[in-house]
């Protein structure tokens, strides 16, 4: 099966009603006390079948689409590149509160990406040089190893980005919200986009 070449110039951006929406659910969820409330798990695929799961943080959400970084090159990275589409989920248990979302991925500009990377603490930019993430690990001493080989690297000055890490956006084509109700009687609120326009959908839970 060839992975469906979707053309992320046709979707719409988002509208300020499911951005709100997202927001107040966001601080709800931060207001009481919700673990990593910017946690959500996303799905990408290799295009043949395969699909894999993984966790990566928010970081950043305008009408375009919800941002988060990597390593191009790990498996997420390399899934994305053959199967330029994801799905992500962002649970929050303590308001029981779920958010699904659907659409294409593509990579942030260099400059987005540049300036997300000079805000992360130092440590983090050396790992982001120190990880091949996902690739087979020998012994935790390596990875350890080649963190200090990096810090002598970059002594005194700047850590620049690393070409092979940087940003993705999902762009939905779908925005789901879920609100836990009682005796499973729950609220799901689809967005959809049809003849150029945000449409809204209620389903069954
Ligand atoms: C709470 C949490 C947040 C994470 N955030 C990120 C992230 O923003 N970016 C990232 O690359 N990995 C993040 N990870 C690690 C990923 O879940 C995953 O292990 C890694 O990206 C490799 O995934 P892959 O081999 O499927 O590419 C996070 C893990 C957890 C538990």
């Amino acid at each position: 099966m060839k992975s469906k070449a979707v053309e992320s110039a046709d979707i719409l951006p988002l509208s300020q009603e499911i951005i709100d929406r997202f927001n107040h659910a966001m601080h709800a969820a931060r207001a009481v006390g919700e673990p990593e409330p910017t946690a959500m798990v996303l799905a990408t695929s290799d295009g043949e079948g395969l699909v894999t799961t993984r966790t990566v943080l928010l970081k950043a959400l305008d009408p375009d689409g919800f941002v988060f970084f990597t390593n191009t090159t790990s498996r997420k990275g390399q899934q994305l590149q053959v199967c330029p589409r994801g799905a992500a989920t962002f649970l929050w248990k303590t308001i029981e509160n779920q958010v699904q979302l659907e659409g294409p991925v593509s990579r942030v500009s260099d400059a987005e990406a540049d300036a997300y990377f000079s805000t992360r603490d130092r440590g983090s930019q050396i790992g982001a040089w120190a990880s091949l993430q996902s690739q087979k690990l020998d012994s935790r001493e390596t990875l350890e190893c080649r963190a200090v080989e990096f810090e002598h690297k970059f002594e005194g000055r700047e850590v620049l980005r690393p070409a092979h890490w940087s940003g993705f956006r999902l762009q939905p084509e779908s925005v789901e919200f879920w609100q836990g109700r009682k005796f499973r009687l729950h609220d799901r609120l689809k967005y959809s986009q049809a003849n150029g326009q945000w449409v809204t959908q209620l389903l069954y839970p």
